[in-house]
């Protein structure tokens, strides 16, 4: 018994002092084989206990046991030391810590989005409040309280999804000039960004779905030159200061006078010819305007002698085919990140 110790003692010693010489992962794996391998010394010493007396047996193999612990544990220290070494000097070799690293991939606004940002901004700043109304309305608020009552011809023009023979997905922002009217009292100053529904059949210029942002006036002593006013500002906040709006005659069921309202071209300057901004024209079509008509302010109970109002409906794709130079409205809705990246 107490030969075995001295044995282990020994073995132990050796040990120790190979260890203390294993400088890399050979040195340890050489190590390993060395005491614990197949032949190793540690391997037959354990054979051995085999000759001793039947009692001794387990005495000498808790021995055993024990120092093999405390190797296998000064083992994994100088392995985790090594390769913490490794590891730095591998720092310092190849691998440049200062080298710019990859960037992070990020989002932007989406141009539609940015646009109505922009719009909604300018309005806020002038007394405005930002409101949303529902994609799903009745008849009511989209055309009766509109002055476009069952049978009118208008009806057909805004080529509706009806769901139900009273509910239609909004075709245009308009029935929130209804919802803002009976819900408020003059004055009343909104403005209404949100999307719209027309059966239009897909092209590079159409789309079932698309953005409205409407506007709304109603107060004591409002007229047309306030409409103009507010356009004019709009139009230089979006395409720079020395642009300017134009009103064409128009007809909406709900407005008189009615007006559509172009914007001359940023890039052209009005000259049109082969300018691919405005498709020669000189002018952008921004969308249908005009004065509250008196019928829709009397069906608010509103006194058409005391108030008056202005209103408009601009279509946000349009406007964003033209900023951002894009000739399909579809891309807008494809959302294919590297289309997106260009716009930021
Ligand atoms: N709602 C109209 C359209 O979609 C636009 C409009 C709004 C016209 C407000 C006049 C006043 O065509």
């Amino acid at each position: 018994m107490s030969q075995l110790a001295q044995q282990l003692g020994e073995i132990k010693g050796r040990f120790d002092a190979a260890l203390s010489r294993a400088a890399d992962d050979a040195a340890l794996e050489a190590l390993r084989v060395a005491f614990f391998g197949r032949i190793g010394e540690i391997t037959l010493l354990r054979r051995s206990i085999g000759k001793l007396p039947p009692a001794e047996r387990p005495t000498a193999g808790k021995i055993i046991n024990d120092t093999v612990a405390s190797m296998e544990e000064q083992l994994s220290a100088v392995q985790a030391k090594l390769e913490s070494a490794q590891f730095a000097s591998e720092l310092g070799k190849d691998i440049d810590v200062t080298f710019p690293s990859t960037e992070p991939a990020m989002g932007s606004i989406h141009p539609i989005r940015r646009l109505t940002e922009i719009i909604s901004g300018y309005f806020e700043r002038h007394g405005f409040a930002v409101v949303l109304g529902p994609e799903v309305e009745p008849d009511y608020y989209n055309f009766d309280a509109l002055n476009i009552p069952a049978g009118h011809p208008a009806r057909e023009g805004f080529d509706s999804f009806w769901l139900t023979d009273t509910l239609l997905l909004r075709p245009h922002t308009s029935p929130m000039q209804i919802r803002t009217m009976q819900q408020h009292q003059p004055p009343i100053a909104v403005i209404v960004p949100g999307k719209c529904y027309r059966r239009d059949a897909v092209d590079a210029r159409h789309s079932y779905m698309f953005h409205q942002v409407e506007g709304l006036l109603v107060a004591h002593g409002i007229h047309f030159g306030h409409l103009k006013a507010m356009l004019t500002g709009m139009c230089s906040e979006l395409f720079g200061p020395e642009s300017s709006i134009r009103f064409r005659p128009s007809y909406f069921p709900f407005t008189e006078p009615s007006a559509e309202v172009d914007a001359r071209c940023p890039l052209c300057k009005g000259r049109g010819g082969s300018c691919r901004m405005c498709g020669g024209s000189g002018w952008i079509e921004l969308g249908g305007s005009g004065m509250v008509h008196p019928n829709v302010l009397r069906e608010m109970k509103y006194d058409p002698e005391v108030v008056s109002g202005w209103a408009f409906g601009f279509g946000i794709e349009r406007m964003a085919l033209r900023r951002y130079d894009v000739d399909d409205i579809r891309r807008f809705f494809e959302n294919d990140p590297a289309f997106l990246r260009q716009l930021r």
